[in-house]
C-alpha cells in the first residue's frame, strides 16, 4: 500500500481539518507529520465544532489510528489540554492515538525565545503564532532538542540543560519573563503525556502499509509556509511540502500515492510577509467578513485577497498534486466578478513563474471571470452548479492542470461534493 498526502497549497487555513475528516472513512488511519499548535484545524459537523492544533483530524470517524509522526513539535501543556476537552466531549483518544518518540517537545522556555526573538525583530517580525514552534526545530536542527523518548531516560537532567541554555540566551536579549506557572503546567503535560502509547511510528507505519492498511498524511500550514520554498523569512519552520510527509513519518517516497492539494477559491494569509494579491479594499472586507477570516489560534483577522495562481501553480509543482480540492467557494457566491492572477508584473516585465524575490514591486496580473450569484451552500451534487461556476473550475483547471475532485460550499462536514470526472 502507499499513503495518501493532503495538504494546504496556500498560506495556512485552507480547510485542511475539514477535508481530513471528511475522507477519513476511506482510511484506516490519519497521520501528521510536521508543524505543532501553530495548526489549529477546524471540523464542523452534527452541529458541534472543534479546533485540533496537535492531534489528526482523524480523531472524530470511528475508531481509526491517529498518529503524531517524528515531524511534528508537541507542547504537552498544550497537547493535555486538548486531548482532556476532547475526552470530556466524549471522544475517547487513549487507544486510538500514537505518538512518535522522536517527534520533539516545545519547551515552556522555546516559547519565551519565540516571543523574544520577535520583538528583537522588532518591524521585520515574522508574525509567528508565538508557540515556540521556531525555536524548537531550530534545536532540533542543532541537534540540542528534547524528543518525547527522552521523557523515559535522563529526563531531568536533559531538561535542566536545555532551559539553562535558552535561558543565557533571554538574558542576553534582556527579556523578561516569569516561568514558574507555565513550566508547573507543562511538567503536568510531560505526566499526560506518559499515559498515551509512545511508538516507533516510523516501524509502525511501515508495518501498517506492508498489511494492506491505508493512511492518509494530514499536513498543517501550506506550502508557501514552507521553509525552503515558502516566502522566506516570513514562513514556519518546518517542511510543509509533500516531502514532509516522507522525513515527517519515515515514508519512502516511492510509497506516496495521491497527493491532495487543498487551496481556497481564493486566498488568506495571517502574520507578516508578502501577498502578491492582496487586497486592501471594501471587497478585501467583503471577502473577510462573509469567510470569517480570523486565526482559529489566534484569532488575528487574516489577510484576504484573490486566488494566486502563479503561487499555486509552484505549490502544484512542489508537491505533486494529483487531485486537487477547492474550499470555501460558497464565500464567493454574492461576487458579480472574481478575479484570478495569472502573471506578476516585476519592474516592467511579465512572469508567469513564482520568483525567488518577493516584494512590494510585484504586481499582480488579473483574468476576471464572472460571478456565478447563486447560494451554493444547500447544494448535494456538482448536477447543480451553476454554468458560471463550472466556468471558474475548468478555467482552474486548465491553469494548474490537475483535476478538482473536490468542493466545499460550507464549514460543514455535509456541505462537501465530490466530482466524478
Ligand atoms: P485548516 O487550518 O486548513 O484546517 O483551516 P482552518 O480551520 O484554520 O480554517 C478554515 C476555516 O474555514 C474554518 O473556520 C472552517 O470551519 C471554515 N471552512 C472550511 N471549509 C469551508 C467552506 O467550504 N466554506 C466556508 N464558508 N467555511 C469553510
Ligand atoms: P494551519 O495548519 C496559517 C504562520 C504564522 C506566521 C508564520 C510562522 O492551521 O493552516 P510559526 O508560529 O509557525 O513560527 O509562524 O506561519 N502560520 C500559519 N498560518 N495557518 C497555520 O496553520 C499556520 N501556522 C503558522 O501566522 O506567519
Ligand atoms: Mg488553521
Amino acid at each position: 500500500m502507499k499513503v495518501d498526502v493532503l495538504l494546504g497549497l496556500q498560506w495556512g487555513d485552507e480547510g485542511k481539518g475539514k477535508v481530513v475528516d471528511v475522507l477519513t472513512p476511506r482510511y484506516d488511519v490519519v497521520a501528521r507529520f510536521q508543524g505543532g499548535p501553530n495548526a489549529g484545524h477546524t471540523l464542523e459537523f452534527e452541529g458541534e465544532k472543534y479546533i485540533l492544533r496537535s492531534i489528526p483530524s482523524g480523531i472524530f470517524q470511528g475508531d481509526k489510528v491517529n498518529i503524531i509522526g517524528n515531524g511534528v513539535v508537541l507542547d504537552p501543556a498544550l497537547f493535555k489540554a486538548e486531548a482532556e476537552a476532547l475526552e470530556q466531549s466524549g471522544h475517547c483518544l487513549k487507544e486510538r492515538l500514537r505518538i512518535s518518540k522522536k517527534a520533539h517537545l516545545i519547551l515552556p522556555t522555546h516559547r519565551l525565545l519565540d516571543a523574544a526573538y520577535e520583538a528583537a525583530k522588532g518591524d521585520a517580525k515574522v508574525g509567528t503564532t508565538g508557540k515556540g514552534i521556531g525555536p524548537t526545530y531550530t534545536d532540533k536542527v542543532s541537534r540540542n532538542g528534547i524528543r518525547v523518548g527522552d521523557m523515559l531516560h535522563g529526563f531531568n537532567e536533559k531538561y535542566a540543560a536545555a532551559k539553562a541554555r535558552h535561558e543565557s540566551i533571554l538574558k542576553s536579549l534582556n527579556y523578561q519573563y516569569d516561568l514558574a506557572e507555565a513550566e508547573q503546567r507543562w511538567m503536568e503535560g510531560i505526566e499526560y503525556l506518559k499515559q498515551f502509547a509512545l511508538v516507533d511510528s516510523e516501524h509502525e507505519i511501515n508495518h501498517l502499509l506492508d498489511n494492506g492498511k491505508s493512511i492518509l498524511c494530514e499536513g498543517a500550514q501550506g506550502t508557501m509556509l514552507d521553509v525552503d520554498f515558502g516566502s522566506y523569512p516570513f514562513v514556519t519552520s518546518s517542511n510543509t511540502i509533500c516531502a514532509g510527509a516522507c522525513t515527517g513519518l519515515g515514508v519512502a517516497p516511492n510509497r506516496i500515492g495521491e497527493v491532495y492539494g487543498i487551496f481556497k477559491a481564493y486566498c488568506t494569509r495571517v502574520g507578516s510577509g508578502p501577498f502578491p494579491t492582496e487586497l486592501f479594499d471594501e471587497t478585501g472586507e467583503q471577502i473577510c467578513t462573509l469567510g470569517h477570516e480570523f486565526g482559529s489560534v489566534t484569532g488575528r483577522k487574516r489577510r484576504c485577497g484573490w486566488i494566486d495562481l502563479v503561487a499555486l501553480k509552484y505549490a502544484v509543482m512542489i508537491d505533486g498534486v494529483t487531485r486537487l480540492i477547492m474550499m470555501k467557494s460558497d464565500v464567493l457566491d454574492s461576487f458579480e466578478t472574481i478575479k484570478a492572477c495569472v502573471a506578476y508584473r516585476i519592474n516592467g516585465e511579465e512572469i508567469d513563474y513564482f520568483p525567488y524575490d518577493i516584494n512590494e514591486n510585484v504586481e499582480p496580473l488579473y483574468v476576471e471571470l464572472p460571478g456565478w450569484m447563486t447560494d451554493m451552500t444547500h447544494m448535494q451534487s456538482e448536477d447543480e452548479f451553476p454554468e458560471e461556476f463550472n466556468a471558474y473550475l475548468s478555467f482552474l483547471e486548465e491553469q494548474l492542470g490537475v483535476p478538482i475532485k473536490i468542493v466545499s460550499v460550507g464549514p460543514d462536514r455535509a456541505q462537501t461534493i465530490e466530482r466524478y470526472l
